[in-house]
């Protein structure tokens, strides 16, 4: 049965496989801007139509943001496992655009064989992810007549924007998303070779700092000095974030962070990290984190305090004289361990506030935040997943941690009392969140294959 599945998966993928999950790239369901509603509505109405497709009982739920799908499959009769299956259909905004080099909602492969690349924004984030587990449902369905395990499905489309109706969501809806187990597939492999398990990810919180000076616009050399310029003041707070060590300078931020054990320290050790390929791959020699650590306990263990982007003042062609009367950044913070996002939000803005000189108005808006979350590793779910996936790569899968936020793994714990299971197959290189992203067909048809394995031995 597992034989014949895999056949029809090896069959499918480079034809109708590769279609539908075109079909949904060529949405651009990106959450973040409100010109795309629609966009998010139609990838949600597209993704319960496959699930239907495939034997599911699936509908598109309204919440006050961008809609859930929910689809259920109870075939596999009781006694049988639970499990709830997770993936978010949106993504992240494309810009600039005139960095890809092939349009990011024209999705293709390039390449050819082992190098052949899915492109298109979200073919990685997470619609080709969430889409191997798609497939290996619709080949065991053909296949078999039947899953065999149950599955509650969940996707959302608010997960880059800090998924702001998940909370109340899983709320309302916990009695129907009751399971014993979630899979979330929203995560990376070790490398184009090895699978992975995640049991680690950091938290996040994120946060818009607004910078007010003069009452308006000003020439700036009539007004030059005297006039206190708001994209100073923001730009020596931000710098005032990190001592040249590269160490958090608000007070309190390191509490609840916790120093690796030293096993903990021999084993990822253990795991061969190539930090020299990590940093190559993105143009960069060194890690640049806090001083002392690897840049794989920087990116897996250690909190950040990121800028990721800057407004202000005259920007376009040429030269303008000018000082502006306001300045902002967004902020992201990385969270490990124990940090809890609500006291470290509050001890930015005292941090902030302390430095902001007279004349100047500063404002805040808070984007959310979410622990870190750490799963069991050695639960029965993880070792015949674990399993499953050696068998398909021909290699031992790893256990890893992430640098990346799963807001949603936390929110399970808490709500729905489920740990979590994450398997995903994208991979380093795979410009998630960048220009010119891309799975890879092997990821793609390695995950489906993947899913069908785990899904079969779950059931045993
Ligand atoms: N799939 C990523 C998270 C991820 C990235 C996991 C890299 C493992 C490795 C997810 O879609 C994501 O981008 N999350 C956001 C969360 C946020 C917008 C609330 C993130 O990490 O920035
Ligand atoms: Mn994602
Ligand atoms: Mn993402």
């Amino acid at each position: 049965m597992l034989h014949n599945t895999l056949a029809r998966i090896d069959s499918a993928v480079e034809g109708p496989a590769l279609e539908r999950l075109f079909e949904l790239v060529c949405i651009p369901s990106i959450s973040a801007d409100p010109a795309y509603a629609d966009d998010c509505r139609k990838a949600a109405e597209y993704c319960a139509g496959q699930l239907n497709e495939i034997g599911f009982e699936a509908s598109v739920r309204k919440t006050i943001g961008h809609p859930m799908v929910v689809g259920h499959y109870k075939g596999a009769g009781e006694g049988r496992p639970h499990i709830l299956f997770y993936g978010h259909y949106d993504v992240q905004p494309v810009d600039p655009l005139e960095l890809w080099d092939n349009p990011p909602f024209e999705p293709k492969v390039a390449g050819e064989g082992g190098k052949a690349k899915i492109l298109g924004r979200g073919s990685s984030d997470d619609k080709g992810q969430f889409m191997t587990f798609f497939e290996a449902a619709r080949a065991l369905m053909e296949e078999t007549g039947a899953l065999p395990v149950n599955v509650t499905i969940l996707l959302e489309g608010e997960e880059e924007s800090a998924s702001p109706s998940m909370v109340p969501f899983l709320k309302e809806n916990a009695e129907e998303l009751k399971a014993d187990i979630a899979f979330v597939c929203d995560t990376g492999m070790w490398d184009a070779d090895t699978p992975a398990i995640a049991t680690r990810l950091r938290g996040l919180l994120y946060e818009e700092l607004f910078v007010e000076g003069p009452s308006h616009d000003l020439h700036s050399g009539h007004y030059g000095s005297a006039a206190r310029n708001p994209i100073h003041v923001l730009a020596k707070l931000l710098a005032d974030l990190r001592d040249d060590d590269g160490r958090i300078q608000i007070p309190g931020f390191y509490d609840g962070v916790k120093e690796l054990t030293a096993e903990e320290k021999a084993e990822w050790e253990s795991l061969g990290f190539d930090e020299k390929a990590f940093m190559d791959e993105i143009g960069l020699s060194l890690p640049a984190g806090e001083k002392g650590y690897s840049a794989l306990e920087q990116t897996w263990a250690r909190p950040t305090a990121e800028v990721n982007g800057i407004i202000g003042g005259y920007t376009g062609e040429g030269g303008k004289t000018v000082i502006p009367s306001k300045a902002s950044a967004k902020i992201s913070f990385r969270l490990v361990g124990e940090q809890d996002p609500d006291k470290i939000r509050e001890a930015f803005y005292a941090f902030v506030r302390e430095r902001i000189p007279a004349d100047c108005k500063v404002a805040f808006k808070s984007h959310g935040g979410e622990g870190a979350i750490t799963q069991p590793s050695d639960s029965d779910w993880v070792k015949t997943s674990l399993k499953a996936l050696s068998e398909e790569w021909g290699k031992e899968a790893k256990l890893t941690a992430m640098g990346g936020s799963i807001p949603i793994v936390a929110q399970f714990k808490r709500i729905l009392g489920l740990d979590t299971v994450l398997v995903g197959f994208a991979l380093d290189d795979d410009r998630i969140h960048s220009p010119n992203e891309k799975y890879n067909l092997k990821s793609f048809h390695g995950g489906a294959r993947s899913w069908a394995r785990i899904l079969c031995a779950l059931g045993k």
